[in-house]
């Protein structure tokens, strides 16, 4: 058996260890794994192909980032091409790729990556590849899998990032507003937010009202309080997707589809409330470094329960988290969907009931 394996879409801690625990796993079976670089770029052109043995993964599993490479621009159905007369044309170069598979021999790809890299994986199983998923992404907004590696450490990586901003906003008296990743849900920005006794905390999945947020910040300040920390998703959106300052005769717009909410939050903070307010994008410092042991025994198990579905046969598949056993869920169910923060969700729940906002006006 000869097994190809790529990494695709944004890096999270955990990469390395799927790698590890595919090459262990086939080992042991005396079949071969061949690493491709650059996600499905390895597979245009085949000349840095590398067949992955025990000696170049032992103990990688600690190891952030991929020893593969990963891209996040590299779709073979829709490849952006420069075509000499200063534009880019895109094509179809996905037959090349089979192609390139086939010749190589491979029997089959793990492709392990986000929403959009399993998407392309599951258009390669259509095209005749045998393919198994392995989802990865610090967001865990994949759908049929109680988590995703990445997802533990980049929490982590968050809440002792509020931790330390407690003493440095209690000592000067500001609101602080901490923006995370997650741009199509707020599972970093809740879990890292409670954690770490977030005031507040802005997530897609509930459009804020940022004079509900400012009115909470005063009514400290009224009961003593004078410090907050505010913790909002990238990807959250205030009421009618835009912040209005009132009071000073003028609707200053954000378009927050621009990106920095955290800044606009903080704009709008102050302008608001007059108090001194920072805001600071923690960015790839979440997705950076070795990652948590929950990540790193998580992606291990997704590593050889994918080893297991190759051996089973059964293609088209993507492993997933089913506590307290890894399943395996039809690829076909799960790409194109992401999990939001279901609104019953008991976190959500307990951040309520212990005083957090998510700037919701009252109802
Ligand atoms: O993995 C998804 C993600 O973490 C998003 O939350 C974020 O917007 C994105 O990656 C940024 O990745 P890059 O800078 O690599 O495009």
């Amino acid at each position: 058996m000869r097994i190809a394996i790529n990494t695709g879409g944004g890096d999270a801690p955990g990469l390395n260890a799927v790698i590890e625990a595919v090459v262990m796993s086939a080992w042991y079976r005396n079949w071969e794994v061949y690493g491709i670089r650059q996600g499905y770029h390895g597979l245009l052109d085949t000349d840095d192909i590398i067949q992955l043995t025990p000696d170049k993964v032992r103990n990688i599993s600690s190891v952030g980032g991929t020893i593969l490479g990963t891209t996040n621009k590299g779709n073979p159905f829709e490849m952006p091409f420069e075509n000499g007369a200063g534009e880019v044309e895109i094509r179809d170069v996905s037959d090349r790729v089979v192609r390139n598979f086939q010749r190589l021999g491979f029997d089959c790809l793990i492709a392990v990556g986000g929403d959009g890299s399993l998407k392309i994986a599951h258009d390669f199983f259509k095209k005749g590849i045998p393919v198994i998923g392995v989802p990865k992404t610090i967001d865990n907004d994949m759908v049929g899998t109680v988590a995703t590696f990445g997802f533990d450490t980049a929490v982590s990586i968050a809440t002792e990032a509020i931790d330390r901003l407690h003493s440095t906003a209690k000592s000067h008296d500001r609101v602080m507003v901490v923006e995370v990743m997650g741009r199509h849900a707020g599972w970093i920005a809740l879990n890292s937010g409670v954690s770490g006794g977030a005031r507040a905390i802005l997530i897609p999945e509930i459009p804020f009202d940022i004079d509900v947020v400012c009115e909470q910040i005063m009514n400290d300040e009224l009961q003593g309080t004078r410090y907050a920390i505010v913790v909002a998703a990238e990807g959250a959106k205030p009421l009618g997707g835009e912040i209005v300052h009132r009071g000073d005769g003028e609707k200053g717009r954000q378009d927050v589809l621009l990106g920095g909410i955290g800044n606009v939050v903080a704009e709008a903070i102050n302008k608001k409330t007059g108090k001194d307010t920072r805001s600071l994008v923690l960015g790839h410092l979440q997705r950076g470094g070795s990652p948590t042991t929950f990540d790193r025994l998580l992606a291990l198990r997704f590593g050889a329960a994918a080893v297991r579905l190759v051996e089973a046969k059964q293609f088209g598949r993507m492993v997933a988290l089913n506590p307290p056993n890894i399943d395996a869920v039809l690829l076909e169910d799960v790409v194109g969907a992401i999990r939001t923060v279901p609104l019953e969700s008991d976190t959500l729940q307990t951040a309520r009931d212990i005083g957090i906002s998510f700037g919701e006006p009252a109802s």
